[in-house]
């Protein structure tokens, strides 16, 4: 389990030229390893997340996952590697308003068909006691607090046990508490899982829990 990136740049035709938000950004992660991304607002985290989570090609450069090259495949192939493989937490949570918690963290699994649906519903409910939500399986995200939507966020990641997590600003919402507590979890879940763990954010008591902190500036990446 690795996720290698190399030398990868982005860069965007403006009306005023070409933007260059990634300038060769090189990265070797192995299983087990956790990294904050911290850096200005506009220098390139988000970018970098996006072409780590195979939502937004690169423009020169590899990336690597497990060996495999994502951007090689096939739309559908890369949707289906791109489910099984890897798990997103955003700074908004993205549940489903009208689905419970236990139907939100199961979202990924309807597209997923190679685990049997009993076995992954178990693993859910596993998650979200993991979580502290095992008694709020019925509720909907409109009657819990931005901390425990949070939450239910990252169970849903984790559910098809990703080979690599992904966060850009998870606790960018949240109060002080809710932030540590969220932040603690990631990284408690990420040790038992042993998957890699990518946190983008501006919160230094967030990258203070992360093993690794690189900076990104102006498209460069680098170890701080
Ligand atoms: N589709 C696009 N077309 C043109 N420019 C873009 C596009 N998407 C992003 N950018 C530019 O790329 C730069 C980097 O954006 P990015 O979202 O990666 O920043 P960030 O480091 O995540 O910032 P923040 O901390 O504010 O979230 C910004 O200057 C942004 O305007
Ligand atoms: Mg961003």
């Amino acid at each position: 389990m690795s996720l290698v990136v190399d030398n990868v740049s982005k860069e965007y035709p403006t009306r005023s030229g070409t933007l260059s938000v990634l300038r060769g950004v090189s990265l070797k992660l192995d299983r087990g390893d956790a990294v904050a991304v911290m850096g200005p607002s506009g220098s390139g985290k988000s970018t970098l997340l996006h072409i780590l989570g195979t939502l937004d090609r690169p423009t020169g450069g590899k990336v690597a996952l497990d060996g495999t090259n994502p951007f090689a495949l096939t739309e559908p192939e890369l949707a289906s590697f791109r489910n099984a493989r890897i798990g997103f937490v955003f700074q908004d949570h993205h549940l489903l308003p009208q689905c419970s918690v236990l139907e939100n963290v199961l979202i990924p699994t309807l597209v997923n068909t190679t685990v049997p649906a009993a076995e992954t519903e178990a693993y859910a409910r596993q998650l979200l006691d993991r979580v502290g939500l095992g008694g709020r399986l019925d509720h909907r995200p409109a009657e819990l607090s931005g901390g425990e939507r949070q939450r239910v966020a990252v169970a849903r990641a984790l559910v098809l046990k990703p080979t690599l997590l992904l966060a850009d600003e998870p606790t960018g919402n949240l109060d002080r508490t809710n932030a540590q507590s969220v932040g603690e979890l990631l990284m408690q879940l990420h040790q038992q899982e042993r998957n890699v763990l990518v946190v983008v954010t501006h919160s230094a008591e967030l990258a203070k829990l992360l093993p690794r902190r690189f900076e990104m500036n102006d498209g460069t990446l680098q170890a701080v």
